[in-house]
């Protein structure tokens, strides 16, 4: 089976997320989208439009108020909070525009905190965070506080943290925004090397020259969502 046949990794069905206000905000109007394992998805759109609130649900940080989400083909309305928590460390990596890095905590701390919790013994949770640190190619500097990282290197730690416990998904906000474009670009090449082994990745985008490097190209525009 090709991957565009696999069965979908996510699977929305006619999903509306309204924010009771006043006044009432429908940031998602009626999203279906099915994304297949290992594809790769940029989301454009207007500030405003609903992009986070999108990447909020897919990655269960936040519910839908009508409509389905299947993730691996489970419906995660039905899950418990410590349920979707589970699914989420199991499946799903975050990037931000800011990092979000522990600024008083080593860059190798930084990438162990997803496997503190773990159940994974100190040694190979260790052995791990090595591993992906020199993966995005920051073994020298794994001693280091965020704060004496350039930006490029601060998100590349946040890629190591994000995909350590070997997530199948990866979602990123504005993963770029706060770099300049050959820092961006490198960045971007990184997300598709982990892309070309097999991540499924969603990138929100204000750039274009990010968004077209996708293989689909999905818009929101006030809540509704196209494909280009
Ligand atoms: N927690 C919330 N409570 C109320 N309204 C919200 C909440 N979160 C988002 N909204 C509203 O939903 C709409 C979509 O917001 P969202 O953050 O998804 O936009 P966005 O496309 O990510 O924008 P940007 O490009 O500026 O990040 C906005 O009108 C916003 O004000
Ligand atoms: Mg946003």
């Amino acid at each position: 089976m090709t991957s565009a046949e696999a069965a979908p990794l996510v699977e929305l069905r006619d999903i509306t997320r309204s924010f009771p206000g006043p006044p009432e905000v429908q940031a998602l109007k009626g999203a279906t989208l099915s994304v297949a394992p290992g594809d790769y998805l940029s989301i454009v759109g207007p500030s405003g439009s609903g992009k986070s609130t999108m990447l909020n649900i897919l990655g269960l940080l936040d519910r839908p108020s009508v409509g389905e989400y299947r993730l691996a083909g489970s419906l995660t309305g039905d899950l418990s909070d410590d349920d979707r928590a589970a699914a989420r460390a199991r499946f799903i990596g975050f990037v931000f525009q800011s990092f979000h890095l522990l600024p008083r905590r080593s860059v190798l701390d930084n990438v162990l905190m997803p496997m503190l919790y773990s159940g994974v013994p100190r040694r190979e949770r260790e052995s791990r965070a090595r591993d992906a640190l020199s993966r995005v190619g920051l073994s020298h500097r794994i001693d280091f506080l965020p704060g004496s990282l350039s930006g490029g290197e601060r998100q590349r730690v946040a890629v190591a943290r994000a995909v350590v416990s070997g997530p199948k998904m990866l979602l990123a906000d504005e993963p770029t925004g706060n770099l300049d474009q050959t820092t961006s670009g490198e960045v971007m090449s990184l997300f598709e090397e982990l892309n070309d082994d097999g991540l499924t990745l969603i990138v929100i985008t204000h750039d274009d020259g990010v968004a077209r490097r996708a293989r689909r190209r999905i818009r929101i525009s006030d809540g509704r969502l196209s494909e280009l």
